[in-house]
């Protein structure tokens, strides 16, 4: 099989289901291959790596679509994310993202901790009631899903009546992240665009006149101090990534967390003896089951390498984060999931100027999650098997049935 089959393969049902297979298939062609035409698929944890910190290789920014996507400026979905900073260059992309990061910055998300405990405190006494009489919770939608909604949510400043309408609104939106959308995604995710740029008009504009103390209201006061480093449309594109960026990423780390705990007794043993911190559990879950999988950029200057390939002007290049993360140059034993790994550093937050602005936040959910989950249910089982979300760039669950006791 060649590396254009395996990109036909990674796009069926099965492929998607577990790619794993596919990546070790690809590797055995070298770090970077070429796929279909104009396209080259990077395996290698150092090619993926190397492609992500160079700036040469450029996100697919407003100008690139309009130039070859056809149809682009038709689709408010594609409009919205390509003002914000996930899919735009330098320069535009710098200034927008030391004005974002000026405002949520590391020292917010430690300050939001206490929160995110008593988030998670909360969701887990929700659960108890519900799994009570011995019968099966699901996972997914009991807490993996309402955690990063709840936290974001409270970040920004969403007040809580209106956070559960965002759930089908971000993942309708964000299928317009997946390699293929059908026209009835498309459709889906350009009324969720509209519908979530409309609410954020609203709060921005209620939090400029009565500011409190949250993320829209910094964004909005730093954004009205100088309109040239961020625009109204580029406020809002990013206050959307903001709420959105972390839903499913987020809910699949802890979906795929629990599902590797299940799986490998002696970690939750080590949980519990602490031969195993939830940081380390949390690094390798994030690396042996990444939330997202691929990611991708075009060869934007002439004369790029990766490794020892030439990459010709303009090509597309899919960077397989998910096989990178297996790499056996780089990981020992890298299909062994072993959560006492050091220096681990998988890619699944990214890497470079786009590396993930809510890493720390996403990290810190985990931790907490998991420490309480263990420490709360020590009889915690699954009841079932669990099914998987059919999508390849966001890997997660569906539905994760648990029994609590
Ligand atoms: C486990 C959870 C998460 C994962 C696996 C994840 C993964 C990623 C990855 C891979 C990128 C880089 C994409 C690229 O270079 O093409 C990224 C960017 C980004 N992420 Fe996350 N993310 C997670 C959670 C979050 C959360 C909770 C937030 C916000 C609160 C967030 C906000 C962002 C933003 C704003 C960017 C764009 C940064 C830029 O382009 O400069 N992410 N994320």
């Amino acid at each position: 099989m060649d590396g254009e089959a395996i990109v036909e393969q990674l796009m069926t049902v099965e492929g998607r289901r577990d790619p794993y297979p596919l990546y070790e298939l690809a590797r055995t062609l070298g770090p970077v291959i070429p796929g279909p035409p104009d396209l080259l698929l990077a395996v290698g944890y150092r090619e993926v790596n190397q492609v992500l910190r160079n700036m040469g290789f450029a996100v697919a920014d407003t100008a690139t679509r309009e130039r070859w996507e056809p149809g682009f400026a038709d689709h408010s979905s594609r409009v919205l994310f390509s003002r914000s900073i996930l899919e735009s260059n330098a320069p535009h992309h710098a200034r927008m993202r030391s004005l974002i990061a000026s405002v949520f910055t590391p020292r917010r998300v430690a300050a939001l901790e206490p929160a995110v405990t008593a988030a998670v405190h909360r969701l887990l006494d929700e659960m108890a009631d519900r799994g009570a009489d011995g019968s099966p919770v699901d996972f997914m939608d009991a807490f993996a899903f309402r955690l990063p909604v709840g936290v974001i949510c409270e970040l920004l400043g969403v007040p809580e009546a209106d956070r559960y309408r965002f759930r089908g609104l971000a993942s309708e939106l964000t299928a317009t992240l997946e390699i293929i959308a059908t026209d009835e995604e498309l459709a889906a995710a350009d009324r969720a665009a509209d519908e979530l740029a409309g609410y954020f008009t609203e709060l921005a504009a209620a939090r400029t006149a009565h500011p409190r103390d949250d993320l829209v209201s910094a964004l909005v006061e730093v954004a009205a101090a100088d309109e040239s480093r961020l625009s109204g449309p580029e406020l809002l594109a990013n206050l959307v990534l903001l709420l959105v960026a972390g839903f499913e990423t987020t809910t699949n780390l802890l979906g795929n967390g629990l599902a590797l705990l299940f799986r490998h007794p002696e970690a939750l043993a080590g949980l519990r003896d602490g031969g195993v911190t939830p940081a380390g559990f949390t690094d390798e879950v994030l690396r042996h089951d990444s939330p997202v999988q691929l990611t991708s950029r075009i060869a934007l200057t002439g004369g790029l390498r990766i490794g020892e390939l030439e990459v010709p002007y303009g090509s597309g290049v899919f960077l397989l984060i998910g096989a990178a993360n297996r790499d056996p140059d780089r990981y020992e034993h890298p299909d062994r999931f072993d959560p006492t790994r050091r220096d681990s550093q998988p890619l699944s937050f990214g890497a470079g100027p786009h590396y993930c602005l809510g890493a720390q936040l996403a990290r810190q959910e985990s931790q907490v999650a998991v420490r309480a989950l263990v420490d709360r249910f020590p009889a915690l089982a699954p009841a079932g098997e669990p099914v998987r979300r059919d999508r390849l760039v966001l890997r997660g669950y569906e539905t994760l049935p648990v029994i609590l006791r």
